[in-house]
């Protein structure tokens, strides 16, 4: 009896030394008094299939982004068309987990199919043509799931990379009335959902003044905004974290709720360095840009490490404003970053790695909760 009772704490102890620090904390445990912590979802994550990155989900985080399947060209690809099958079963499982269900995205100017904005000979369609098409989009889209999905991004990079207005067909059609009229038909749509103005490279000064200054004027204009998201997509380097510290004070003075709605951490070397999402940039692939295919080098994960707990600190800071945290993917296994700017490459964006395990970034972002 007494050596069964050693033998056990001797069993105990052991367990104990190998338990990794803070694994009895998950992301969204210590983050629950501060804001939701999220991850985007991919096909085979809401269907089923990727069930050890569902795990992942279900355990760390409060809140799922759809990364492309409530966009234009997947649930409303030809005219007549509405494909809501993956859509339903990702509604279904933020519904059934009770996780904070995102919406993305309403109008934005890729991934939508050109049909959209052309009538039948291919020539652009009138303002009118293009409202009544967004307007029926977003009552078909966002209808379905009211008070289920809780926030809509309504509009996505509609302020460009030279700091004015986006030339897109989007606003050289509809002008910003089409931007106006969209928050009014997600509103009207669910009454309840918070509507989001989604941008990256919004922390740099040149873009966030007029990204300031579009929300002063959808705001005047009546647009029932809500939310600005900082899509957050950074590398090691770039942003100076600073402009994301005031990026965040600046919009909050404008009364909208702040989201970081695409967080991920290139480390790879890039052509050109600096932080961009621009999804349409594609570059040459070159062993030179790919250079950890056989693992992250200790001194680049450290450096990840303790980015990732800057940017957590500094949403933290702000508590009172931030009130969603996504990551865009779940594991390294799934980041876009394997593909885009470069193709086929080996990238270590997120907070997993490829086999699904935590980084050290994990524990790094639960001890910044408590500082
Ligand atoms: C990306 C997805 O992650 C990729 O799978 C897809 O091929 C391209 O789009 N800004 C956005 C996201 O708003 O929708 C983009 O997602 C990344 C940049």
């Amino acid at each position: 009896m007494r050596n069964l009772k050693i033998a056990l704490m001797a069993m105990a102890t052991a367990a104990v030394l190998f338990v990794p620090a803070n694994a009895e904390t998950t992301l969204k445990d210590a983050y629950k008094d501060a804001f939701a912590i999220g991850a985007a979802m991919n096909a085979a994550e809401i269907t089923g299939r990727d069930t050890k990155s569902d795990a992942i989900v279900l355990s760390q985080f409060s809140s799922i982004s759809p990364e492309n399947d409530l966009k234009w060209e997947r649930v409303h690809p030809t005219p007549e068309r509405y494909d809501f099958a993956v859509p339903d079963q990702y509604v279904a499982f933020g519904q059934k987990h009770g996780l904070y269900t995102v919406g993305h995205v309403l109008v934005w100017h890729s991934q939508t199919p050109k049909w959209v904005f052309e009538n039948k000979d291919g020539a652009p369609i009138s303002k009118d043509d293009l409202l009544a098409r967004l307007k029926e989009h977003i009552f078909t889209v966002a209808g379905r799931y009211k008070g289920k999905i809780k926030a809509w991004d309504v509009i996505n990079e509609v302020v460009g990379d030279d700091g004015k207005m986006r030339q897109s067909p989007w606003y050289k059609i509809g002008g910003e009335e089409l931007f106006v009229k969209a928050f009014q038909w997600a509103h009207e749509a669910d009454p309840a959902a918070e509507l989001t103005y989604n941008d990256y490279n919004i922390e740099y000064p040149n873009k966030r003044a007029e990204a300031l200054a579009l929300v002063k004027r959808l705001k005047a204009a009546g647009a029932p905004i809500t939310t600005v998201g900082i899509q957050a997509h950074y590398t090691l380097a770039e942003p100076d974290l600073k402009f994301l510290d005031e990026a965040i004070t600046e919009f909050a003075k404008l009364g909208v709720k702040v989201a970081l709605t695409e967080l991920d951490i290139d480390v790879l070397p890039r052509p050109g360095a600096g932080a961009t999402a621009d999804v349409s940039l594609r570059l040459a692939e070159d062993p030179k840009y790919n250079p950890y295919v056989k693992g992250l080098p200790e001194e680049v994960q450290a450096k990840l490490t303790a980015r990732y707990a800057e940017v957590f600190a500094i949403a933290l800071k702000h508590k009172d404003v931030v009130n969603r945290i996504t990551l865009w993917g779940v594991t390294d296994a799934d980041t876009w970053h394997n593909g885009w700017p470069i193709p086929n490459r080996t990238a270590y964006s997120l907070l997993f790695d490829r086999a699904g395990n935590p980084k050290p970034a994990v524990d790094a972002i639960i001890k910044a909760a408590k500082p």
